[in-house]
This record gives structure tokens, sequence and C-alpha cells, in this order.
């Protein structure tokens, strides 16, 4: 039997990208997946630092996989990721974890090989991790995990620093991959049968060659039926790409905006780069070109110090613009970005407590949005059996909403039109439309 690879990943699209690559290159050695860690030959942890329940999972995690390598001594273990581009968690994983066996960062991902077969010789733990991007790496292996949509990195790091943010600290500063580049990636990948392609950074509309562009040059490759992006940052949303919504026949209508607080005040401190009306105009402009659209959110609660009052504005904000749905945030104390420095940091127990009611909010407006899907007819992409039950299939509305269905097992990838037949918060149910 081959030797086999097990990959755990905490995290945003990014790093479930680069699990992909880690996975091709993996597999590129002649390691197969594993579908648990119990029994892998190599264990990858893929880290994210943007808040502090992944951060501690991965020491829970960690500690599980110390109990692997007492069991099976030539067990190879690397850790990777964002929190790997923190000199102090490295130390801290060097000297509190000396099981492992090599570190690396998010600018040495194509170095995995060779830390791979390193590991056999070395003895302790190997770090490979570079501060700065030195160079983009094209043309790495990629195992897809699924294989009808492919998450295609079009930038790299960030140049907002949000003042709660740590990612421009560990994915560094903002870099473009070349048109040509993600236009080749694109093509092969609907050559080897992928439908939809999500376009990934963390803000795609400053794509340094025209972002525009970019989707008007993608929506010609033929076989090509989805194309998704984010984030999409509100500061830099222009009429073009706007525009592109109604445009672009295989550009979906899903747009994830995030809006973080529905208080100027707020927004401004938190170096956002825009007011609560400029975010409303924006939302009634792209409603008015596409009414249709589904609209997802991110929202913070308890960023130092919001007031009541500046949360009940976020509150009114979000009744006012009835998102498709959100993702809730409490605010998560990063050291070393400028909100940790803040004095007025908001109690744990009234962030919680804002962030109950916050979701409450959401649900509803979720709700409401899904039900008006009931009796319409929509295009689905089948994308597995139902989590929740194996009696259905699984897939997503072009706006990106979650529907389950009975239908045949072997269409997975394939399009088809699903009559919606019942609503709620997360998910619609429906029937095929034959
Ligand atoms: N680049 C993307 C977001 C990356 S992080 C953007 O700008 O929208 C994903 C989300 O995590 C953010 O939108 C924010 O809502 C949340 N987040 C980031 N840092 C956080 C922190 N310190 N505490 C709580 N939530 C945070
Ligand atoms: Fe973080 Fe802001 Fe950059 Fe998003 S835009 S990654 S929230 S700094
Ligand atoms: Fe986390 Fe890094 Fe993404 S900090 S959210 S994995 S960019």
């Amino acid at each position: 039997m081959n030797n086999s690879y097990f990959i755990r990943t905490f995290g945003c699209q990014m790093n479930d990208h680069d699990s992909e690559t880690m996975a091709g290159l993996l597999e590129n050695m002649g390691y197969c997946e594993a579908d648990k860690p119990e029994g892998a030959d190599v264990i990858i942890i893929n880290t994210c630092s943007v808040r502090e329940n992944a951060h501690n999972s991965f020491f829970g995690v960690l500690g599980q996989y110390k109990k692997l390598k007492e069991k099976n001594k030539a067990l190879v273990i690397g850790v990777a990721g964002c929190m790997m581009q923190q000199d102090i968690l490295v130390k801290q994983v060097k000297t509190k974890y000396p099981f492992v066996d090599f570190i690396f960062g998010t600018y040495n991902i194509h170095e995995l090989p060779d830390l791979v077969q390193e590991s056999k010789l070395l003895k302790k733990t190997n770090v490979r991790v570079l501060p700065e991007r030195e160079s983009i790496q094209e043309g790495l292996p990629v195992k897809r995990k699924y294989p009808f949509r492919a998450l295609v990195d079009i930038t790299y790091g960030c140049n907002n620093f949000c003042s709660y943010c740590i990612v421009p600290y560990t994915r560094g500063r903002e870099v473009s991959r070349g048109p040509e580049d993600i236009l080749s990636e694109v093509r092969n990948a609907v050559k080897s049968g992928t439908k939809e392609v999500m376009l990934l950074g963390q803000n795609v509309n400053s794509y340094e060659y025209g972002f525009s562009k970019l989707l008007g040059n993608l929506s010609q490759v033929e076989g090509l039926k989805r194309i998704r992006f984010m984030t999409s940052h509100p500061k830099d949303m222009t009429e073009d790409l706007i525009k592109a919504f109604s445009k672009y026949h295989n550009l979906s209508k899903h747009l994830h905006l995030p809006l973080q607080s529905g208080s100027d005040n707020v927004l401004s401190r938190m170096n956002r780069g825009y007011t609560k009306g400029k975010y409303l105009q924006l939302i009634k402009d792209i409603r008015r070109e596409v009414p249709d659209i589904g609209i997802r959110t991110d929202i913070i609660t308890g960023f130092p110090g919001e007031s009541e009052e500046d949360f009940q504005e976020t509150l009114n904000f979000v009744e006012e613009v009835q998102f498709d749905s959100a993702f809730t945030f409490i605010y998560s104390k990063r050291e070393g970005t400028p909100a940790a420095a803040c004095e007025d940091q908001v109690e744990e127990s009234v962030k919680h407590e804002r962030f109950q009611r916050l979701v409450k909010v959401v649900n509803e407006s979720a709700l409401s949005k899904n039900l008006s899907y009931i009796g319409k007819v929509e295009e689905v992409i089948i994308e597995g059996v139902s989590r929740k039950s194996n009696e259905y299939l699984e897939g997503r509305t072009d706006s990106f909403k979650l529907v389950n269905f009975k239908g045949p097992m072997e269409a997975l990838g394939e399009t088809v039109l699903v009559k919606i037949t019942e609503a709620n918060t997360f998910s619609l149910k429906g029937t095929l439309d034959l």
C-alpha cells in the first residue's frame, strides 16, 4: 500500500487552497490521501491566526497528534499556515511540542517535499519561514477538494490594515498574479471537469491588472458555468464591477461584502475606509442592477470602544439591509494589531450578549430571504450527498444558497433545475424540475 497523508486545515479559503497545493505536492511524491489522521504517515496542520478559537483548536489538535506520534515513531508531523508567520508561535511549537518534525510559513509551501525528505534525517524541528514573499510560485500541482469547483488565487496578502486584523502581518503585502497565469489555470481546471471557479484574494477588487477586465476574460472560457469571488471590499467597489453582474452571463449572482459594523464611529476606528451611508448606497446600486443577487456579509461585535448605541446602529442597519446571510464574529484581540493595544476593550460578557442579539436579527433576514425562494425554479450544481441525510443530494443556487433535494447520485457536478418547496434559515429544500 502507498504511504498516506492527512491535512487538517483551519481558517479561510486561502488556507483551503494552500492545503490543496500541499496535497498536490504530496501526491506527486507518491503519497495518497487518508480520510483520518490515525494511520497516516504524514500529517500537516495548516493554521489560522485570525481569531482566538482557531488558535486554541490548533493546540488541541497538536495534543491529539502527539499521542499518534507516541504510538508510531515514524509518523511525520508538519505545521504550516498563518500562525507560523509569527515568531513567538514558532518558538512555542519548537519548545513545547518538539515532536513536530517541521514548520513552514505561508511563503514556503513549495518546500514541502524537501521538508518531508529531510525529516527522515533530522532530529530537531526544521523551520522554513520566510518573513516576506519573495516571488509568486506558479505551476505547483494542486489536488482539488471538489473537482467541479476550483479555488483560484488572484491576489496574495493585504494592504488594508484594518485595525483588528492579523492577516496583513501573516500574509504580507498584496501582490497580484498575472492574468495569463490565472486564465491558463482556469482553462486547465475546466478541461478536467471544473464547472465553477472561486477567485480568491483578501480584497479581490484591488486586483492590480483590473478586476472587471479579468472577469470579462474569464467569462469567455468555454464550459465555465459559474464565476464567484471573495472577498470584495466595499471601499473598492466600482461601477464597472456592479455592471459586470448583468454583463457576464456566467458571473454568479452572489456577493460577499463585509460590513464589519453599522456605526460610522466604529468603522472609522476599524480603518475600513467607508461609512455606513456609502455601504448602503452600494447595496442599493447593486440591487437596482441585479435585483435577485444574494448578499452575504461579515460582522464583528464588541470591537474596542463599541458602545451600546454603536451596536444598536449595527442591529438597525442589518435589519434595514436584509442580508441573505452573515458570518458573525465576536471581536478577538490579536497581539500586534492596533486594536489590541486599545484600552477600551469591551467586556467578554457584553461581546457575547451582543453577538447573540445580532445572530437573531441576521437569522430573521436570512429566513425571510430564503422564504421568498419558495415556488421558484433554480439552477443548481450538484455538489454531493447531503451532509445531513444520505437520502438527499446537496448543491447551490447561483446565489449560493444551499439546496437539498432527491436525485441521481451519479450526477455530481451536473447542473439541474430544482423547484424550491421549503425554506429554512440556512438552507432550501426542493424537488427536481424535470
Ligand atoms: N479580507 C477579508 C476578510 C478576512 S478575515 C475582508 O476584508 O473582508 C474574515 C473575517 O474575519 C473578517 O471579515 C472579519 O469579520 C473577521 N475578523 C478578522 N479579524 C478579526 C478579529 N480580530 N476578531 C474578530 N473577527 C475578526
Ligand atoms: Fe484583514 Fe481588512 Fe485585509 Fe480583510 S481587508 S484581510 S479584514 S486587513
Ligand atoms: Fe486565517 Fe490566514 Fe486566512 S489568518 S483567515 S488562514 S489568511
